[in-house]
Order: C-alpha cells, then structure tokens, then sequence
C-alpha cells in the first residue's frame, strides 16, 4: 500500500471511533509510523508502507481510539520550540505554561530553581534561553527525573542542571534569584470532572495535590521567602480561579509585586511575586 491509501484507511478508522480531528491526527500516526514529519506526510503520499510500518500503525491507532493523547503515543511534545520526551511518569507540558516561560524571560536569572520539574521542560528551557544559567530541579517522582535527566542531556543543557529527587525544598541548601514551578493544582472535586484523556493518562500526582489544590502552592509560598536572594522572583503556575487566594498567601509571606497574569486564552495562569 503507498501512504495516501494507509492515511486514508487510518483517517477513516479515527473517525468511526468517534475522534473529532481523525485527518489531523491520522497525518502525525501515519508519519510518526513511516518515520517522517507530519508535513511530508502529502509530499511522500506516493511511497510504499511496507507491512511492518503498517504493522507499527494499528496499535497507534488503537491507542488513539482509547483517547490517549498523539503527543504520549509518539512519546514527544514540542514546548518552546523544542522537542521533549515524554512517557506514563510525567504530566505532558501544556502550551499554558509557556506563560510562565514567557514572563521568566523577561529578566534573566543566574541561578534558578525549578520545583516539581517534571519532563524538565521548564528548567531545560530555561536553561537554553540562558546559557551562562545553572539551575537546580526538582521531584518526588524518581521516574519523572530520568525523563528530566534525558531532557536535559538530549539539549545539551545536563552540565548546568541539578536534578533532585525533593519533597519541594527539603534539603536544599542554596538561594537563588528565580524559583518557579508549575505545581499540581487540580483539586480534589474536580479530578473527576476532568477530560478523558488528562485523567487517564497524566500521573495524578502530576495533577493534583488533594483538597482544595492549593496544598503545594501553600508549601511552596512559605518556604520560598527563604531560598530565594532579596530582589528574587517567585513564579507559580495556577488553576484560573485560585489567583486571588494565592495573591493573599504570598503577601502573608512577605511578598511584594504580587501580580496575576493571563495565559492566551485570557484565563488567569500564574502569580508571580519579589521577594522584599
Ligand atoms: C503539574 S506537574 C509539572 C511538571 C512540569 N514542570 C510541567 O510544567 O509540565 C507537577 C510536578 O510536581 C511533582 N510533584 C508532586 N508533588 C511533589 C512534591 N511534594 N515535591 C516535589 N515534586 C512534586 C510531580 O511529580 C510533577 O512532576
């Protein structure tokens, strides 16, 4: 069979299970399957898919009948412009959190810390962006570090990374001029209220801290005054709703410039904060 035909088949098999963007998504399987990018998917529409690459694509296409998410079947997600690996142990990086990127770029930090690192996307990005940078990340999840570690190595950033296996600050010593995160906020209600493919196939402890979500941000905002340099910047990431609360927690703190900002959907998405 040449491409076209397998895209085909593939675009129909999505569809008749229900999948709203069967062509987009049968474009990245039936690429991700042959080894090529997406766009050449129409360029090479005209190459023979041998048997064994036809054979690679059911259980892709299975996978996706189940909902799981193209970025966590192929193992890749692109954030910032670059490609991060992914496996069942890390939250898969959403596009929001390029806002934190966005607003931690706006003034460059030395020596920064990464708390709940996950993939690494955010310190390894961080850690492009500044080459003269050295951070320290960290995690509970020992597996979620060594997808971070080949993060880091895989763009050449592992030399000025510190990888952790942390309970957020326990045992970290140093200060830094920028600590930032992307803590667990969905709280305990809303687990169940999530779309299928977040609650199926993000780790829970990727998702949520319990009860009202905000366990970690709490940690995270007392502790932090203390590891950070004067004239240092907190950023957290947050649910849309849970601004106003945690405006409230940093300035019990200490903190000042409190300020929320919007991801690109308008929806409030991190705090950031100096310390005094
Ligand atoms: C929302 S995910 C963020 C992952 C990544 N930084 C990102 O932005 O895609 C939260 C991360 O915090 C980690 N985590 C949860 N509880 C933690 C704790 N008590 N101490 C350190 N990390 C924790 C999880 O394992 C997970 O990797």
């Amino acid at each position: 069979m040449i491409l076209r035909e397998v895209f085909a088949q593939t675009s129909r098999s999505l569809r008749s299970c229900g999948i709203e963007y069967s062509a987009r998504d049968a474009r990245a399987l039936c690429a991700f399957a042959v080894g090529i990018e997406p766009d050449q998917v129409t360029i090479e529409a005209n190459m023979e898919v041998t048997v064994l690459q036809q054979e690679i694509l059911l259980p892709l296409i299975r996978k996706r009948c189940e909902r799981m998410p193209i970025s966590r079947i192929i193992g890749n997600r692109l954030f910032w412009g670059r490609q991060f690996e992914i496996n069942k142990y890390v939250l898969d990086p959403r596009g929001d959190t390029e806002t934190l990127i966005a607003l931690a770029l706006r003034q460059p930090a030395k020596k920064f810390l990464d708390l709940g690192t996950g993939t690494g996307n955010i310190a390894v990005t961080l850690l492009c962006e500044w080459p003269e940078a050295h951070a320290i990340a960290t995690d509970i999840s020992p597996d979620a570090l060594k997808v971070a570690k080949r993060n880091a190595v895989s763009h050449k950033v592992i030399e000025r990374l510190d990888l952790r296996e942390r309970d957020w600050f326990k045992n970290i010593s140093s200060t830094f001029d920028l600590i930032i995160s992307n803590p667990p906020y969905i709280g305990e209600d809303e687990i169940e209220k999530l779309e299928k493919d977040v609650k199926t196939f993000d780790p829970l402890i990727s998702l949520s801290p319990g009860k009202d979500g905000l366990i970690a941000h709490r940690q995270i905002a007392r502790d932090a005054y203390n590891y950070l340099e004067v004239g240092g910047r907190l950023i957290l990431e947050i649910g849309s709703f849970q601004g106003a609360k945690l405006k409230q927690i940093l300035n019990l703190s200490g903190f000042k410039e409190i300020e929320t900002h919007k991801d690109l959907d308008g929806y409030d998405r991190v705090v950031s904060c100096v310390r005094n």
